[in-house]
């Protein structure tokens, strides 16, 4: 594996490489990312992992300086599993000027579900992918279904914008009792990290609601929000959506998600759960 910082390099190693699969990463990597890797591998003659903090995707009092930086154990992993070339830039490298003037702007999902607490994450989101995607060229593009508002924004943000890159929606990786990998898991307490599969199994007990025919998403969603709010969560939000579309979802509905964001102490954690009523 070549550990590369810089967009020149970067270009003058495509130049001569096949097709591409990408894992955009922040870092701070666990079995979750390592599974996009994977992915990656069956898709492609090569794989590039980028790894950058992208200051421009967090809010006023995020996590941005706390956020884990971890190059070095990154690159032990990413190595063991067979990725070709790790893309680690500075931040003056992808900012040059330490102001990004030229935005990509999603659309008004971008405001709803994470981007209600989060306003301007997911234009920063596209924003950085699209700058990556630029430097990368890759042929595909491989994305966890954890962050599926984001999977949603960066599937239509390719459509839309006529970028050739085929997106690769992965599934979720859960520890054994539920909770989906992340690396703000980092941030709980023990206490809390034994907590913390609690807001798995309220999209447990929805989903289980939605299979026998319960159609009143409404009470759904406001009876998991009480329960986990009695049990020291903060919810964010809990709702039943069109899967991949993200519009409020309808009775008549075959695909559907659940998504759910709460805060656990200090905090914020993220899951979803897809159900399919097509057969
Ligand atoms: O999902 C992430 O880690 C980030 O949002 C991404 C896609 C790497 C963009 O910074």
């Amino acid at each position: 594996m070549q550990i590369l910082s810089t967009i020149a390099e970067l270009r003058a190693w495509r130049k001569q490489a096949g097709t591409v699969a990408f894992v955009p990463t922040m870092g701070n990597l666990h079995n979750g990312h390592l599974s996009l890797v994977q992915e990656a591998r069956k898709n492609a003659d090569a794989v590039v992992v980028s790894i950058f903090v992208n200051r421009i995707q967090f809010g006023q009092g995020e996590d941005f300086d706390k956020y884990p930086r971890t190059l070095e154990q990154d690159a032990e992993k990413l190595q063991q599993v067979g990725v070709d070339i790790l893309f680690a830039p500075a931040e003056e490298e992808l900012y040059p000027t330490g102001k990004q003037l030229y935005f990509v702007e999603p659309p008004m999902l971008q405001n709803e579900l994470c981007g209600k607490s989060r306003p301007g994450h997911f234009r920063g989101v596209t924003t950085v992918v699209s700058k990556l995607f630029n430097i990368v060229q890759p042929n595909v593009a491989c994305f966890g279904k954890k962050d599926y508002q984001q999977l949603a924004v960066l599937t239509g943000m390719v459509q839309d914008l006529n970028m050739n890159i085929r997106i690769i929606p992965v599934a979720i990786e859960r520890a054994s009792n539920g909770l989906a990998l992340s690396s703000r898991n980092g941030y709980l307490t023990k206490e809390e990290l034994h907590q913390a599969p609690q807001l798995y199994q309220q999209l447990l007990a929805i989903a289980a609601e939605i299979k026998k025919g319960n159609t009143d998403y409404t009470t759904l969603e406001q009876k998991a929000t009480t329960a986990l709010n009695q049990q020291g969560w903060r919810v964010d939000y809990i709702e039943i959506r069109q899967a991949h579309s993200l519009v409020k979802a309808q009775p008549s509905d075959k695909e559907i998600v659940i998504l759910a964001a709460a805060v656990l102490g200090r905090t914020r954690l993220i899951d979803n759960l897809e159900v399919d009523l097509s057969h």
